[in-house]
């Protein structure tokens, strides 16, 4: 079959920019300028640039133009030694929690360790409203069980949401859920018996990793690259040669690293893992927060229900509202009926507060408020970074979500940075809480939830601290 023309033109880029010719930064022609060089469509060169974008290799800057993108790693092919650490590891240990709990952290110190909407972003006076209509409501459901699968007026205000990552649900195929956090629960409860084994994209979520521990699975890591996500080879490689029961991933502003899958990638993903009759976790709780294009979701892609789609508005509206949502596709009686043996339902109030703001306006500008926040916040972090850390240092550049994935030279230990920090009063997840290997043990996860003249103190502090 012919390569399409839009196809090509995208090779020819990468081509250019593989060899050198076209560097980081460097501005391409504009569509229209190059569709009347080669004398093909606007259309067909939009599309090429689209497919670019995608893959991470050009960014669009608004009313300037497209760009080459810094992409400051090449695609990342498993090494000897990763595909050695390619067999199960049981969880047995993640100190995660206890860094968190433990009370050597003092309030007033500066937490870049967790994300979540910037408190002063609390839509307080709607919010307020909606959840005083709720409660007085004459129908008093708010009073009652909402039973799963959860109110419909924001099931039907979920699945609208939904179709901005390319998703076409019914509110009929949505569960409401107490976050995202008990959505993938839900999930790997309907899917898994204890020593079954889930494969994931490595560095990852600590949590989840904790919550792999409590229901005691196998895990086994996969190399993922910092601009396009887990590598195919190799998760082909372990589907060949394992019991593999359950593939999880966070196509979209990755959390720790902050890349998004192409979409190309995440249609094979989503045909492999159907191939193979093995189902597929998606964590999509960072999506809506794109800094310019919403990316499509696996979910989209899946055409028999195999993939069970998990999202929250923890990072959207606020974490203590504990709604989230799962799409659980061919599973959703399975999951249900955990979701009733677990605590009956989500709380009605909340349900019904969170379906008001939805529906009645309001959530769109809050939306572009939070995000217009983000964008600042992360690009001020990141020039902070670059200034005052160690020299080559490297740091992500998402183009969506909260998070900076920082990689200091080696053999930088950022475990004892974290206890130097800790004594000045600043918390951030040091790397090798993202997998199980002890791996990342020169990098950082940093919140940019959060941007005043405190926090960018802490950063040249923690700056001090890593050339120290
Ligand atoms: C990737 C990811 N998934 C799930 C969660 C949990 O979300 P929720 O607070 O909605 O349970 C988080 C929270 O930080 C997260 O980063």
């Amino acid at each position: 079959m012919r390569t399409p023309r839009y196809e090509q033109i995208a090779e020819k880029i990468v081509t250019l920019i593989h060899s050198g010719a076209l560097k980081e930064g460097d501005k391409i022609p504009s569509i229209r300028q190059l569709s009347h060089e080669l004398s093909v469509g606007v259309n067909t060169v939009k599309e090429a640039y689209w497919r670019l974008e995608d893959r991470n290799y050009i960014t669009v800057v608004p009313q300037s133009g497209y760009y080459v993108k810094n992409r400051f790693n090449e695609r990342v092919e498993p090494s000897e030694q990763d595909l050695k650490q390619l067999d199960p590891k049981k969880v047995t240990f993640c100190r995660v929690y206890s860094m968190f709990r433990d009370n050597a952290f003092d309030k007033n110190g500066i937490s870049l360790a967790l994300s979540g909407v910037a408190p002063d972003l609390w839509p307080k006076k709607r919010f307020g409203r909606y959840l005083m209509d709720a409660a007085s409501d004459n129908d008093l459901l708010a009073a009652e069980y909402l039973l799963p699968p959860g109110y419909t007026l924001l099931r039907q205000q979920i699945a609208r949401l939904g179709l901005s990552a390319g998703l076409t649900l019914s509110p009929d195929d949505i569960i409401v859920t107490n976050g995202c956090q008990e959505a993938i629960f839900l999930a790997l409860m309907a899917l898994c018996k204890p020593g079954d084994t889930i494969v994931l994209e490595s560095p990852t979520y600590f949590n989840l990793l904790q919550l792999l521990q409590a229901l005691n699975l196998k895990v086994i890591e996969i190399p993922s690259s910092p601009e396009e996500g887990i590598s195919l080879d190799t998760l082909k490689f372990v589907i060949e040669n394992h019991p593999v029961k359950v593939v999880f991933s966070i196509p979209n502003f990755n959390n720790p690293r902050g890349f998004v899958m192409p979409s190309w990638k995440k249609k094979e993903m989503a045909w492999l893992l159907e191939q193979s009759k093995i189902p597929l976790i998606e964590d999509d709780i960072y999506g809506d927060l794109y800094f310019h294009r919403r990316p499509d979701a696996c979910k989209s892609h899946d055409e028999t229900g195999n993939v069970l789609y998990c999202s929250s508005f923890s990072k959207t509206i606020a974490p203590g509202l504990r709604i989230g949502w799962i799409a659980p596709g061919k599973f959703y009686e399975s999951v249900i009926e955990m979701k009733m043996l677990l605590n009956i339902s989500t709380a009605s109030v909340n349900q019904i507060a969170v379906a008001c703001f939805l529906a009645k306006g309001g959530y769109e500008r809050h939306l572009r408020k939070v995000k217009g926040k983000l964008i600042e916040n992360v690009q001020s972090m990141r020039n902070e970074i670059l200034l005052h850390f160690p020299d080559s240092t490297r740091v992500s550049n998402p183009s969506g979500g909260s998070f900076l994935w920082v990689e200091l030279p080696e053999p930088i230990d950022t475990e004892q940075i974290y206890q130097d920090a800790l004594a000045e009063n600043i918390l951030f997840s040091p790397g090798h809480l993202f997998s199980l290997q002890n791996k990342f043990t020169n990098c950082m996860r940093l919140s940019a939830s959060t941007w005043n003249l405190k926090v960018a103190d802490t950063i040249q502090i923690l700056g001090r601290l890593c050339k120290r």
